[in-house]
């Protein structure tokens, strides 16, 4: 039995339904919420997404603002640009209608409603969990993707324009549990329109994130439960998703399957996404497409180490592992990771994604700076990260 006192965080409300963003008004309301802050990207607005959340707002009589302006990797900068609007448009209640990025703002955006600026001492490597209180609006997600899961995460990801690593700006990580929306409302409905490429990305990111968490070295069974059970629901609808996009018991069970994913990986990540977190600031090789062609070399990297959670893995996909030993069936685990990447067309390796090869050793190293590789069932060391890269080149 581990003897180190643990903490773990059960997820915040969530709502799951067809058609479950008209409600929104009634949702503001019950926080006592006047006038909702939406943080949302110029994406989303122009394909029509954010019109059917304000609907309901304008339905209901309630005034909003909002702040368009998310990047797809935030920067400090928006979010306090946002920070502004919020304050001099008086709102109450915070909303972030999109992907992982708009999210991931609106989080920061929100702690600095209450807390004084800049982000810089709020960052996990500035020790911001203990400088983080709860005196913070209530927060609402509502994911138009399904992969991130930040609407049950506790961490936001943004790039920090003061702070130089090598010649570029560095990601960094703010996490607390007070980041959990108060509400995560998963209506499958906003997600139908996603294009494929999109679909294949942030359904690969969920993945990763079940299978780092399930592996991460840290005692959490509550979280591994969560994981296993969301590959399950993953492995079983991602390719229906991908092919039949408008299949919306598919697009449910995916947002479903990668909120779950999201609630795992309060256990931890592992080297995936230290790497990955590096190559979409630099490369610049999206989030979920990182990961998908990371995760092969990194699991067989892992692969002496976890051999029967892989093959747990493997099961929970939907591998059949019968009459296989648990060294095969782990294996086949890696197989099925690389024929979902064949099969969603993901770039064979990293240079067929756009990085350029003279960079692998400045993504080594910042790749180090990174929290999530220090979970990672195989210790990392910055030859071991420029080996992986290599090798997903
Ligand atoms: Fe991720």
């Amino acid at each position: 039995m581990n003897t180190e006192i643990l903490s773990y965080f059960l997820p915040p409300r969530i709502e799951f339904g067809e058609g479950d963003i008209a409600n929104l008004a009634e949702h503001v309301r019950a926080f006592g919420g006047k006038k909702p802050f939406i943080v949302s990207d110029a994406g989303i607005s122009n394909v029509g997404i954010l019109r059917q959340a304000v609907t309901p707002l304008e339905d209901a009589n309630l005034s909003y603002a909002t702040y368009l302006d998310i990047e797809p990797n935030p920067t400090d900068i928006s979010v306090v640009q946002g920070v502004e609007v919020y304050k001099t448009e008086k709102c109450d209640v915070v909303i972030a209608v999109g992907g992982g990025s708009v999210m991931d703002a609106a989080k920061a955006i929100r702690i600095l409603t209450t807390h004084a600026p800049p982000l810089e001492p709020y960052y996990v490597d500035s020790g911001g969990a203990d400088k983080i209180r709860g005196d913070m609006p209530p927060l609402i997600c509502v994911p138009t993707t399904a992969g991130t899961g930040s609407e049950v995460s506790q961490g936001a990801i943004i790039t920090d324009t003061s702070l130089q690593t090598t010649n570029r700006w560095r990601k960094r990580a703010i996490v607390t549990r007070y980041n959990m929306a108060n509400l995560a409302l998963l209506d499958p409905v906003l997600t139908v329109g996603m294009p494929q490429a999109l679909t294949a990305a942030t359904g690969m990111d969920a993945i990763t994130h079940g299978i780092e968490a399930y592996v991460a070295t840290k005692y959490h069974p509550i979280s591994e439960g969560v994981a296993l059970q969301a590959l399950k629901i993953l492995g079983a609808n991602i390719r229906t998703a991908y092919h039949h996009g408008e299949n919306i018991e598919a697009r449910g069970k995916m947002l479903l399957g990668s909120c779950m994913a999201a609630f795992a990986f309060q256990k931890g990540l592992g080297a995936v996404h230290s790497i990955a977190h590096q190559l979409s600031t630099d490369a610049p090789i999206p989030h979920g497409v990182a990961n998908a062609i990371l995760l092969p070399p990194v699991m067989e990297f892992n692969l002496p180490h976890v051999i029967e959670k892989y093959a747990d893995v493997a099961d929970a996909l939907g591998v059949n592992v019968e009459g296989l030993s648990k060294g095969e069936a782990a294996c086949a685990a890696i197989d099925e990771i690389r024929e979902l990447n064949k099969e969603f067309n993901m770039p064979a390796g990293l240079g067929a994604a756009g990085l350029d090869r003279e960079k692998i050793p400045k993504l080594a190293a910042d790749s180090m700076l990174d929290h999530c590789h220090k979970l990672n069932p195989r210790q990392c060391s910055e030859q071991d990260m420029l080996y992986l890269l290599e090798e997903a080149f």
